[in-house]
């Protein structure tokens, strides 16, 4: 099998944010067993129809990196509850289809979610309101294990940086079985076109 293909993208863009932390952690994890990216997206602009066709650059390549992934893991915070508006904003541009034969980039891939925040909920709110979204377009959820951080405070070492103390068996557990989850998803699909 093909070395697989793990795509993060963060809902913040805080330059030290302790989800873009948490996606290197899991990077760190997995490097010896797939190729982990983390997608940057600063640049997408604001979802206007005016602006739809054709799709602005940054939105091809935002487009062309999904596509090539063999699964999406979200690292979300939660804000007031919910996700961020910066990744509502992405999934909107996401969502749309390519062309008349192409379904959207995001249809039946693989997603996996976790998030640390300052809070109590550990964005478990932000992640239910996630799984909504993601599965309304379709996309092929591992709602177990996710890994919710909350008082992230609590899990800094002495430079303020993510530590994961508490939580770091977790993240190791997801990452496995999230690539567990993609290589039986490529193992139908191959199945399927040697018609075995
Ligand atoms: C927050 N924060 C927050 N935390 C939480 O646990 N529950 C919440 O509902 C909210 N709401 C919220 C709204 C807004 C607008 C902001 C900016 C922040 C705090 C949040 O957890 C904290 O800022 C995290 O550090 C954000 O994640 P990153 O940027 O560190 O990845």
């Amino acid at each position: 099998m093909k070395r697989i293909k793990i795509l993060a993208i963060v809902g913040s863009l805080r330059k030290d944010s302790y989800n873009r932390q948490l996606a290197l952690a899991a990077k760190k994890i997995l490097d010896n067993r797939v190729d982990f990216s983390i997608l940057e997206y600063q640049d997408v602009p604001l979802m206007n129809e005016d602006i739809e066709f054709p799709a602005p650059e940054a939105v091809r390549r935002v487009r062309e990196e999904v596509k090539s992934a063999d699964g999406i893991w979200f690292f979300t915070p939660e804000y007031n509850h919910f996700f961020s508006g910066v990744l509502k904003n992405l999934i909107d541009w996401l969502s749309r289809p390519i062309s008349d034969e192409e379904q959207n980039v995001l249809w039946g891939k693989p997603a996996a979610i976790s998030g640390a925040s300052l809070g109590m909920s550990g964005t478990g709110l932000a992640q239910d309101h996630l799984v909504t979204l993601i599965s309304f377009l379709n996309m092929d959820v591992m709602n177990v294990p996710r890994v919710v951080i909350p008082n992230v405070m609590e899990q800094l070492d002495s430079d303020g940086r993510l530590a994961l103390k508490e939580s770091y068996p977790f993240l190791e557990e997801q990452a496995n079985a999230f690539v567990d989850f993609i290589e039986k998803r490529i193992m139908c699909r191959e199945k399927v076109a040697s018609g075995n």
